[in-house]
């Protein structure tokens, strides 16, 4: 398929980015990128057998039925060769020379995935890095389902903390973007009653380098 040409990039939006983050951690995005783009990314992304995706899984952790427990998404992971998501990896990469520049920080690499929830999937309470343990620094997800209403189920629940009520809920909607400092939020999928489509992703910082 024909790719399209790049996602239009203002720095306006990179620095409504930055400004949010810096203010709470997190930022939720509406319609941040065209529709045809959006489109031609489900449009590839749809033609991928989920059935052949990797079951998840969380960290280091081997036991298959504990991660069950605890998510059921399945995943394929995206590379910079397919072609169809190259207009999504440049915007990535520019957001990524924009958040080094504000913050004056090293992140130095963007890792992503196609995430399929099918009906009945979830991801329970979790945070996506633990401080020292992990390079993943900020998470974005940016989601697909063109067709989510109310009651469709699969929203994003946000924490601060340990407290019991979320402080923000997402959701999945086509086009809507989120993007949040990955040690700082407890976060999870609530239960989907169709099929969820995201694309999600990690900038990575490389802790062997020292910064000073
Ligand atoms: C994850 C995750 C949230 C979502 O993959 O780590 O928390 O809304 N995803 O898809
Ligand atoms: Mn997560």
């Amino acid at each position: 398929m024909n790719s399209l040409p790049p996602i239009g990039i203002t720095q306006d939006i990179f620095d409504h980015i930055c400004e949010n983050i810096a203010d709470k951690g997190y930022v939720v995005l509406h319609n941040l990128f065209p529709i045809a783009e959006l489109n031609h990314l489900v449009d590839n992304l749809s033609q991928m057998d989920t059935a052949e995706f990797k079951p998840a899984a969380i960290g280091r952790q081997k036991d298959q039925q504990v991660v069950e427990a605890i998510r059921s998404d399945r995943i394929c992971w995206l590379d910079r060769t397919m072609d169809f998501a190259s207009p999504y990896f440049d915007w990535s990469e520019q957001l990524r020379l924009a958040i080094n520049r504000y913050f004056f920080l090293g992140l130095f690499d963007y890792e992503t995935m196609f995430a399929y929830y099918e009906p009945g999937a979830f991801y329970k309470r979790h945070v996506d890095a633990f401080k020292g343990q992990s390079n993943r620094k900020l998470t974005s997800i940016l989601y697909l389902n063109r067709e989510w209403q109310q009651g469709d189920g699969g929203e994003l629940l946000m924490y601060r903390h340990d407290e019991s009520a979320p402080f923000e809920i997402v959701e999945p909607r086509f086009g809507t973007m989120v993007i949040f400092l990955s040690e700082l939020f407890p976060h999870e999928v609530c239960q989907s009653h169709k099929d969820r489509y995201s694309l999600t992703g990690w900038y990575r910082i490389n802790e062997g380098i020292p910064l000073d």
